[in-house]
């Protein structure tokens, strides 16, 4: 006969308590122990072998022994059958209502009871639809780290510059993905010079300057007696677009309207917060006159100059 739950546990003469579990071996489906409670003392895990009868209300055990003698109970070292699907077992045990335990492995008892089964389903649910959600990911992130665009820009004609010296904005339509959004064509604009040889001299500083790639490879050189210079049009404080115009006291200067950065015509902070001077950009004019940049954008805000774009 089966041990029942809430059957009464008796030691010698003396009634220790009741069945309030009983625990299961998952190879031999059979019961290994019954857990025995008794009020406000906890419950205790007694071992078939010290069961002497089992009758149909009554469970007697072998030996006159107190129930503080066992082993107390252990919960986080079991599931109960309805974690665990274990075959068969319903036909060889009978116990009714109430917890049927089976001991955790020794690996898995690291891990808190009640979270080892939904941390397992997460992780296969995971490795499920990792081939699923990679395409995607990839998808969306790609163009977040897309190679930068070298390519060359057509974006006037070097005859709308009139005079040395003086600023001279040229616009251009550029397209652009952002990440998971559909291509777009959105509206830039630099600043160009003809520079003489007194504002070349203050860009370049009697050297010739080099852009690079993202590893570090020269695609361009501006050629420092080459007049032609071209600025970025945002402002390097916070990458507002800015202006030339007529300051009272600095005479002809870029003026950023956001927070009132002030850079003459070579690019150098006169005054405002301004981290660091205009950025210059690659630059050529073909031999028809058409001007042609490399579009690049820089992190604003720094003194470093960063690119970004
Ligand atoms: S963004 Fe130009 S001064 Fe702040």
């Amino acid at each position: 006969m089966q041990p029942k739950l809430k059957s009464k546990v008796r030691s010698g003469e003396r009634e220790v308590g009741e069945v309030t579990s009983v625990i299961v071996d998952p190879l031999s489906h059979d019961i290994s122990h019954i857990v025995v409670g008794r009020n406000g003392t906890g419950e205790r895990q007694i071992p078939m072998s010290q069961v002497q009868v089992v009758s149909d209300d009554l469970i007697q055990l072998k030996a006159a022994a107190d129930l503080d003698q066992f082993p107390p109970l252990k919960r986080d070292d079991f599931v109960t059958t309805h974690e665990v699907e274990i075959a068969h077992l319903e036909d060889r045990l009978h116990v009714q209502c109430g917890e049927v335990l089976v001991p955790l492995p020794d690996l898995e008892k690291n891990v808190k009871r009640r979270t080892f089964f939904t941390n397992f389903t997460h992780a296969i649910g995971i490795l499920i639809s990792l081939p699923l959600i990679f395409p995607v990911l990839r998808y969306l992130m790609k163009p977040m780290y897309a190679p930068f665009d070298n390519s060359w820009l057509k974006i006037g004609s070097v005859n709308k510059i009139k005079t040395d010296d003086v600023g001279v904005q040229f616009k251009y339509k550029k397209k652009v993905k952002e990440a998971f959004m559909p291509e777009a064509e959105i509206d830039k604009n630099v600043w160009i010079l003809r520079a003489s040889p007194k504002v070349l001299d203050a860009v370049y500083k009697g050297k010739d300057m080099e852009f690079h790639d993202s590893k570090g490879k020269v695609i361009w050189t501006n050629k420092k007696d080459v007049p032609y210079v071209a600025f970025s049009g945002k402002c390097p404080h916070l990458g507002c677009g800015y202006k030339w115009r007529s300051h009272k006291v600095l005479g002809q200067v870029f003026l950023c309207p956001c927070h009132l950065s002030i850079y003459d015509a070579s690019g150098k902070v006169l005054d405002g917060p301004a981290p660091r001077p205009l950025d210059p950009l690659p630059i050529r004019v073909a031999a028809n006159g058409e001007v042609q940049i490399i579009d690049m954008e820089f992190k604003a805000g720094t003194k470093a100059q960063i690119r970004i774009v």
